[in-house]
């Protein structure tokens, strides 16, 4: 229950993902999802479904309905459980958009124009039809962060610049109008922060990639996980050893294999010494179908009952919601807003 949750003697930590696709993928899985499994233990866990965020680029409003609830039942068939963790929706905590247009007064321009993430997207389009909302992103990420008071936010490698910015207005804010905010760090974890695609191994793994047949996604099935594997790109060098300079292809699948398997790559260099890529593909494939197939299945029995997927996001909400309007109460008042009388 709200008034329960969350413990005065663990640390607060908060992350989310977009449901800008029907799949989270590996990346996504090995990244961010293990970690936040491992984590919820330690800490007063906050997940969230960052919808708001799935607007700053053009979207259809069945679709993100249904990849809110997909991204919901993938969390917990991963291992996010509902009674350690408050998993929510981004939209159903007002607080996160009205914190994110007090840091947007409190952001630079030129800091904004600063941030990566909107120089490549915006490429794409041109800066001209990129909206207002993809530009301050990253303004709206440090809201959902701040809010929660977390001391650790656990990310791949990619978020580290969004990060960053968040302890900057965390401290700005501070500094002007008094101790507000916990200043958090990330938490990003070195074997993996940052799974690469399978055919364009230099890029990270990544939803928009650009040959559906590099990302390999959790709602896959077994024959479309395999042949990923199968045709994954190599080099001619023939010899299974991890250099990610030199053999970019082959040692990502290593650092994937050791990922889902617990064993280390120096391991695994030894146990396949002498054969092809062939083997290690194989084996691979059936390591990460043995993982991601019961995900996948119990993602499907959680959302064939959306009224219980909705009730447990509906807690998730309450104990976030607790939290995010203590904060920002303490925000305006900090401001100058005076109170609105009962
Ligand atoms: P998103 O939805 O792109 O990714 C979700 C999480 O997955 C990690 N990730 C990866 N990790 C390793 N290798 C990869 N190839 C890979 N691809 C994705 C990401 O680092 C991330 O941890 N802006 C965020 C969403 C967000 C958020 C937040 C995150 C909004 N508010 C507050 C943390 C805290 C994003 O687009 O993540």
């Amino acid at each position: 229950m709200t008034q329960n949750f969350g413990s005065a003697n663990k640390p607060n930590l908060l992350s989310g993902m977009q449901p800008s696709a029907g799949s989270l993928h590996l990346g996504n899985y090995l990244g961010a999802l293990v970690n936040w499994t491992k984590m919820q233990d330690d800490f007063n866990a906050y997940y969230v479904i960052v919808d708001l965020h799935a607007i700053t680029v053009p979207q259809d409003p069945k679709e993100l309905r249904d990849n809110t609830r997909r991204t919901a039942a993938q969390y917990i068939a991963a291992g996010i459980d509902t009674d350690k963790s408050a998993l929510f929706v981004q939209s159903h905590v007002p607080a996160h958009a009205q914190l994110a247009w007090v840091l947007n007064c409190i952001t630079g321009f030129g800091e904004a124009s600063r941030m990566t993430q909107f120089k490549d997207k915006s490429q794409k389009t041109g800066a001209d039809t990129a909206s207002v909302g993809l530009f301050t992103y990253p303004i709206l990420q440090a809201a959902d962060i701040l809010l929660y008071q977390p001391k650790a936010v656990p990310v791949g490698e990619d978020q580290r610049q969004h990060i960053e910015l968040t302890r900057d207005l965390a401290s700005r804010f501070n500094t002007r109008f008094g101790q507000t905010f916990e200043v958090p760090e990330a938490h990003i974890l070195k074997e993996t922060a940052k799974i690469y695609d399978l055919q364009y191994p230099q890029a990270k793994m990544s939803k928009s990639a650009a040959d559906p047949k590099g990302l390999v996604n959790l709602m896959d099935e077994d024959s479309i996980i395999v042949k990923k594997f199968k045709s994954a790109v190599t080099d001619t060098e023939a010899q299974i050893r991890f250099d990610r300079d030199a053999k970019p292809g082959v040692s990502n699948l290593l650092g994937i294999f050791s990922l889902l398997t617990g064993e280390s790559v120096s391991v695994l260099e030894d146990r396949f010494a002498g054969q092809g890529y062939g083997a290690l593909k194989t084996e691979l494939a059936d390591a990460a179908v043995s993982v991601i197939a019961p995900i996948r299945a119990r993602a499907h029995e959680l959302l064939a009952d959306q009224a219980e997927l909705d009730r447990l996001l509906a807690i998730g909400a309450d104990r976030a919601n607790a939290l995010a309007e203590t904060t920002l109460a303490k925000v305006y008042e900090r401001l100058g807003f005076i109170a609105a009388t009962k």
